[in-house]
This record gives structure tokens, sequence and C-alpha cells, in this order.
């Protein structure tokens, strides 16, 4: 299972925030906010991710996270030259994804729950089909909605609808068998000129082969879309990390804690850190292994 980060967009709703930095590449607390959705991979256990952003932005998340061998890693990166949407991922990174399987996020969708990709484990590479998931929101009419039966079989999915049939948005978060090129490859552009995420989930709906996940009450799925959300989802990290004295996101544990890396190499990589209180964190998972 191959992943893709999709971190393009103008940001225009976080301006002046956004004028010269990526969106993706804004703190949430401590981090910078593609780390987020970089460790949900991490923790699906995908190892080779490609970073797709705009051609101002691509150089700055290749300083940013390099090529990945520092924590065990391998990233490419490829460049976006105009908004056309989601789907186009999967045209962009065609070479990239060779024919695998693959799962995209959203570089601004940050999750956190415990264990809440656990029972993923195993069971990636073997997936017919796609993946998408539910997470009950009170405003669904600002995402792809998806509605299913009692045996939670999809009957139908929507973008942004203007009467949600359910409360189900579809967060930033996909998970497709090789088949996703080819059925990117066979649709148009939606009347806004994009090519659009709910489209290709549409065609696996249509197929018999679009599968749905709720996440529970327990999973927290945030929201970083204008100055208000983006500062609480840096609070709720905040509050998490001080209440709990353990780090969310943090790529370079998760390298550690998932065996990307040895601790030997773990190691050597704080060595090369600056002292300050990330670094302070990274020792105490050292040392506490
Ligand atoms: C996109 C997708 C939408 C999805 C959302 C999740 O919307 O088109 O289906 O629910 O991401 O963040 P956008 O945020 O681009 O408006």
């Amino acid at each position: 299972m191959k992943g893709i980060i999709l971190a393009g967009g103008a940001g225009t709703r976080l301006h002046p925030l956004t004028l010269v930095a990526s969106k993706q590449l804004m703190p949430v607390y401590d981090k910078p906010m593609i780390y987020y959705p970089l460790s949900t991979l991490m923790l699906m256990g995908i190892k080779e991710v490609l970073i797709i952003s705009t051609p101002e932005d691509t150089p700055k998340f290749e300083k940013l996270l390099g090529d990945g061998t520092q924590i065990g890693m391998k990233f490419s990166y490829k460049v976006q030259d105009k908004p056309n949407g989601i789907a186009q991922a999967f045209l962009i990174g065609e070479e990239f994804i060779d024919n695998e399987p693959v799962t995209l996020i959203l570089g601004d969708n940050l999750f956190y729950g415990h264990g809440y990709l656990d029972f993923l484990k195993g069971k990636l590479d073997d997936l017919k089909g796609a993946l998408v998931f539910g997470y009950p929101v009170k405003d669904p009419e600002r995402y792809g909605v998806v509605e299913f039966d009692e045996h939670g079989k999809v009957t139908s999915i929507e973008e942004k609808p203007k009467h949600p049939k359910t409360k189900y948005a579809v967060p930033g978060l996909y998970v497709y068998d090789r088949n996703v090129v080819e059925i990117t490859k066979s649709m148009q552009p939606s009347a806004r000129g994009e090519l659009e995420i709910t489209d290709v989930n549409i065609a696996y709906l249509n197929r018999d082969e679009l599968h749905v996940q709720l996440l529970s009450r327990g999973v927290a799925w945030l929201d970083t879309g204008t100055h208000k959300s983006l500062l609480e989802a840096g609070m709720f990290i905040e509050t998490l990390e001080a209440r709990q004295g353990l780090k969310v996101g943090c790529i370079e544990e998760i390298a550690f804690t998932q065996g990307f890396i040895t601790k030997n190499e773990f190691e050597n990589l704080i060595i090369s850190y600056p002292k300050n209180d990330y670094t302070d964190y990274l020792v105490s998972i050292l040392e506490s292994n």
C-alpha cells in the first residue's frame, strides 16, 4: 500500500496567513500541519509516500521532510500546477502508484483517537474496491456525505449536497485498490472544472465496491479551514499533550515505535536536533524504551 498526501490549494480562507506559506505548513500547536496526516499514514503502516503540492510550495515540503530516510520512510514529491481537483492526485501520481493500492489523505485533515485505524492492519493490501470513512458532523452540507443501509452498505454519496441525506461526512482519508488510476482517467471534470474525489467514490459505488467504515465518536476529526478552527485544533492538541505528556502526530516517535527506525537511528536523529521541548520529548520516549 502506497500513500499520497495532497497538500495543494491556495488556502484563501486563511489569508493573510497563507499569502506566503502553504496552509499545510501552518502550525498546529507544536508541529507543521502536514505532520498529522503523515502520521496517520505511518500508523497505517504505509512507508512510501508521495507529497503533492503547488509549484511554489512543493520545495518547502521537500525542505521540511527530505527523502524520508531519517524516519525510515520514502518520500517523493510532485507538483499540481493548478487546483484541478483532489482526484487529479491519482493522475499526477500514476507512476508513483505503479499499479498498487493507494491511500490518499488530504494534508489538512487531522485525526486523533486511540487505535482508530488498528482494524486496518494487515488488511490494506487485500482491499477490493474502495474504503471511505463516515463521521457524524453538525454541518454535513460542507462535505462529501455518505448514506448507507442497516448492513453498512453504501447507498449514495454526494458532494456538498444542499439537503444532506445523513449527517455522515466523508473525511479526507480514502483507501483504493489498484483500479483507482484507470477509474480517474475515465472521469470528466465537474461543473466547477475539477476532478472530484466524490466522483471516484461514485464510480466504485456503481461497481458495488464502495465500503464505508464509521469512525466512532471517540475519534476526533479536526477542521483547520478557518482561523478559528485552526486555533481550536492547536488548542486541542496542546490540551491533550499537556495532560498526557504524550505527543500527537510526532513522526519521529511513530517511526521508532512502528519499528521503521532502530533505537540507534532514533538516538542519532535526536542528537542532530536542537535543544528544545520537542527534542526533550523524543529523549523521554527513547529513555522509556
Ligand atoms: C473535500 C472533499 C469532500 C470531503 C472533504 C474532507 O472538500 O471534496 O468530499 O468531505 O474534502 O475534508 P474540500 O475540503 O476540498 O471542500
